[in-house]
């Protein structure tokens, strides 16, 4: 392999980074210490990732931050989470607008209460012309809800006659599932030794590269990611082709 560093606009560094933070709850119980004290903690870490990101140029990161089954969790638990959800909104948003972050949200939003709803509108609308990083928070979020919402509204369409059955393709598809205006995500992590998406982003994540770690999202550090990234870069990425294709990429197309 060169020894030439990567670049942003090298296809060894990811595009789009899609995270799950998970392990926070265990974090805590390590330490004797209630769930939320976790969570707290894993806010610091969020901060962590995005600095990596924007280090590294990194274009979009997408983040879980709580599930359409989390809200099955503790009322307790719940609760804590909205009002540290709320803080974080509420303090992050001047900050990540300075550090030119476009931030949004994917979710059904409708599920929150309205001051989380109102500071969500206030972080995306503060943010929107910001193009350095394209921080995505999926929260009440799950991939199945996401295939769900983009079926719901072809199938608007074809009632309204706007819209014909034999044009509901893939394309059609991603254009209606949640960051559709995004590369698709390269590199997927997740912290807290779980081997599994979780109702992630499903269509989303077809040919995204998987890397795992035991590690704890409240322990997260910028070594870490490195080596996700590192092992990422050392991948070969072949879509259902071969290597020799992906290696000579113009073979098909220029025979002589
Ligand atoms: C991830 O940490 C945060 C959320 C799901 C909201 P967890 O709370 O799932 O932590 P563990 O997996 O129980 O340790
Ligand atoms: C996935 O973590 C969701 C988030 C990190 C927001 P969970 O802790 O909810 O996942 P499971 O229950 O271990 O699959
Ligand atoms: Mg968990």
């Amino acid at each position: 392999m060169s020894s030439e560093p990567a670049t942003a606009a090298s296809p060894r560094i990811p595009r789009h980074l899609a995270v799950i933070m998970d392990g926070n709850g265990r974090w805590a119980q390590r330490r004797r210490r209630p769930r939320v004290i976790g969570h707290r903690a894993g806010a610091r870490a969020v901060n962590v990732c995005i600095d990596f990101c924007l280090e590294r140029g990194i274009e979009a990161l997408t983040l879980f931050a709580f599930s359409s089954e989390n809200w099955g969790r503790p009322e307790d638990e719940v609760g804590a989470l909205m009002k540290l959800f709320l803080n974080a909104l509420e303090r992050e948003v001047d900050e990540l607008d300075r550090r030119g972050v476009r931030v949004r949200f994917i979710g059904e939003r409708e599920r929150f209460g309205e001051a989380i709803r109102l500071q969500m509108t206030h972080a995306e609308s503060r943010t929107q012309a910001n193009t350095r990083l394209h921080l995505t928070i999926a929260a009440s979020y799950g991939g199945r809800w996401d295939i769900a919402q983009a079926a719901r509204s072809l199938a608007v369409d074809v009632a309204a006659g706007r819209l014909s059955p034999d044009a509901i393709d893939e394309a059609a598809i991603a254009q209606r599932v949640c960051l559709a205006d995004l590369p698709a995500p390269d590199l997927f992590i997740r912290t807290g030794g779980d081997t599994r998406i979780s109702n992630f982003l499903l269509w989303q994540l077809a040919y995204t590269e998987l890397w795992f770690t035991d590690l704890l999202w409240p322990e997260l550090d910028a070594a870490t990611l490195q080596r996700a990234l590192d092992d990422y870069a050392g991948r070969e990425r072949r879509f259902g082709l071969t290597g020799a294709q992906i290696a000579a990429p113009t073979t098909n197309e220029t025979p002589e």
